[in-house]
């Protein structure tokens, strides 16, 4: 029984006497952490595809369909948070209500989000990077700009180099990266070799940005207020002089007909672009990892969570019916939509499209930044647990940030980067965060139960509606992720089956308390 040994509210925060993290971001860093985490790869690369080949220009309506989900799960994640003020999220509130075992899950799960994300995310960078120099006509070596090996016929995430015209066969350039890459059989699952042998951009890039997550979190957000600044600028500035060249007839049909395949247009097809699409959201959860940074986490957490989230859901669907009222939704089946979108609205808008790539790059690396900010937060929590090696747990005596944790992330995060397939992980990033939504949601449904008193200083509107709501749209969304990505994600659980069992049950502080802080929180 005691792997469902929950651990007492008050064991989270580190006593007198222990390394504290600094407690420095407002409200207001903590909504564009929020906001940096969000804003990335989904909407930059992932709109396009996901309307031309799903939904048409529905798009928008998934995109308030995965907001919906989002909101339920950012509502009980909002409750979690200001009753529970410490690094760790949803890792966190497992072990307060679920016990040991599943807060074990829930961390080892988090690994795909945040780790896997950050790795995803420095590609895709990658790939707009590499176009950004070659239009100043600096070209980077194929050999530095791409992993060895990519995976065939799966990609949505990245703009890596892929499927560019099977009939030429050979060598041929990637359109956006313009790195050469082996052409394969489009339409087969498998790997193919590229020219590539390190994506060097993407490593430099997770390398810098962990070198400065080690010197401060207050310096990290400041980084982090400038690009959001920069990248919410550009977004608005897209919706604000595009929608002057949107053409309505383009919206007509809003949602195209069923071609008769569940998912290819109609009312299926606007919730499998939801599936795909949920990837864009991913992120405003990882404020919760901050919050023992936070200076007034009970107030100022709930506030970011929910303020970035409802920002970016406006910002997406406002972007969403922009893009596809310029231009028609076939149209945009390309790794850069907003470019292409810009490119349709004629020369006056020229100008916009040298901008949006930059608000790519600049978004895109903040999305990195926010990734590789809440993993060793994670990690940290969970060494304070026991359940990681006490490495995990040090924090830096001058910078007050979890180094070692951090050091650990950011080399992991960039040799994945640098040379796996990342097309094969993106889908596990969207399976690993649905997982985790839906156990926070059923953490709140506990809690409540259990604990009915406890001070909260937010409280989910309607319990049991809300997290209810929210386990069903994410497990929905999960549901309809491709057979691979499920086993894979059971695969990397039965990982972490082997790993708990093997060390982190044995050195689980709670356990070698004997169970003091065991009751029910
Ligand atoms: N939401 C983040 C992105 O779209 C992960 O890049």
């Amino acid at each position: 029984m005691s792997l469902f040994r929950t651990k007492s509210l008050a064991a989270f925060l580190p006593g007198e006497g222990e390394p504290q993290l600094a407690r420095t971001l407002t409200a207001t860093n903590l909504v564009l952490l929020g906001i940096g985490a969000i804003i990335g790869a989904g909407i930059f690369v992932l709109t396009g595809t996901a309307a031309a080949q799903y939904a048409g220009p529905a798009i928008a309506l998934s995109f308030i369909l995965a907001g919906s989900g989002c909101l339920f799960a950012g509502l009980c994640y909002a409750e979690f948070a200001s009753m529970i003020p410490a690094a760790g999220s949803a890792y966190t509130y497992g072990y307060a209500t679920l016990g040991e075992l599943i807060a074990w899950i829930i961390g080892w799960d988090l690994i795909l989000e945040y780790l896997f994300a950050a790795s995803t995310v420095a590609v895709g960078w990658s790939g707009y990077f590499t176009a950004f120099l070659a239009e100043l006509g600096l070209h980077l070596p194929p050999a530095l700009a791409g992993a060895p090996l990519d995976v065939v016929g799966t990609h949505t995430l990245v703009r890596s180099a892929l499927c560019v015209d099977p009939a030429t066969g050979g060598i041929a350039m990637d359109a956006v990266s313009r790195t050469a890459v082996a052409i394969g059989d489009c339409a087969a699952q498998g790997f193919t070799v590229t020219a590539g042998i390190i994506n060097l951009p993407a490593m430099v890039l997770v390398l810098l940005l962990t070198g400065l997550l080690i010197l401060g979190i207050q310096e990290s957000a400041r980084f982090n207020n400038i690009i959001v600044f920069v990248k919410v600028a550009i977004v608005l500035l897209v919706i604000g002089f595009g929608i002057k060249y949107v053409d309505t007839a383009n919206w007509h049909p809003f949602i195209p007909a069923n071609t008769g395949t569940f998912g290819e247009f109609g009312l299926s097809g606007v919730l499998r672009g939801a599936g795909v699409i949920f990837f864009a959201y991913i992120g405003f959860d990882a404020v919760s990892t901050a919050a023992q940074e936070a200076k007034n986490p009970q107030r100022d957490l709930p506030i970011g969570i929910l303020g970035s989230l409802a920002i970016c859901t406006l910002l997406y669907i406002a972007m969403a019916l922009v893009m596809t009222g310029i231009a028609p939704y076939q149209e945009l089946n390309v790794p850069h939509p907003v470019f292409v979108a810009i490119e349709k609205a004629g020369p006056a808008l020229a100008w916009l499209g040298y901008l949006v790539n930059i608000g790519a790059i600049a978004g895109l690396a903040s999305v990195v930044l926010v990734m590789l900010m809440g993993q060793p937060r994670i990690f940290y929590a969970m060494s304070r647990d026991g359940l990681l090696p006490p490495l995990f747990g040090r924090v830096h005596p001058k910078f007050q940030t979890p180094w070692v944790a951090t050091v650990i992330t950011g080399s992991v995060a960039a040799l994945i980067a640098g040379l796996f397939p990342i097309g094969l992980l993106g889908e596990l990033v969207s399976i690993g965060t649905l997982l985790a939504f839906v156990i926070v949601c059923g953490g709140i449904l506990v809690l409540r139960r259990v604990q009915p008193d406890l001070p909260r200083p937010f409280r989910t509107p309607w319990v049991p509606v809300v997290p209810v709501l929210g386990i069903l749209v994410c497990g929905y969304l999960m549901s309809g992720l491709p057979r691979d990505t499920w086993i894979r994600l059971l695969v990397w659980m039965g990982l972490g089956m082997v790993i708990y069992f093997g060390y982190g049950m044995r050195h689980s502080v709670l356990a070698r308390r004997g169970g003091e802080g065991s009751s029910a929180p």
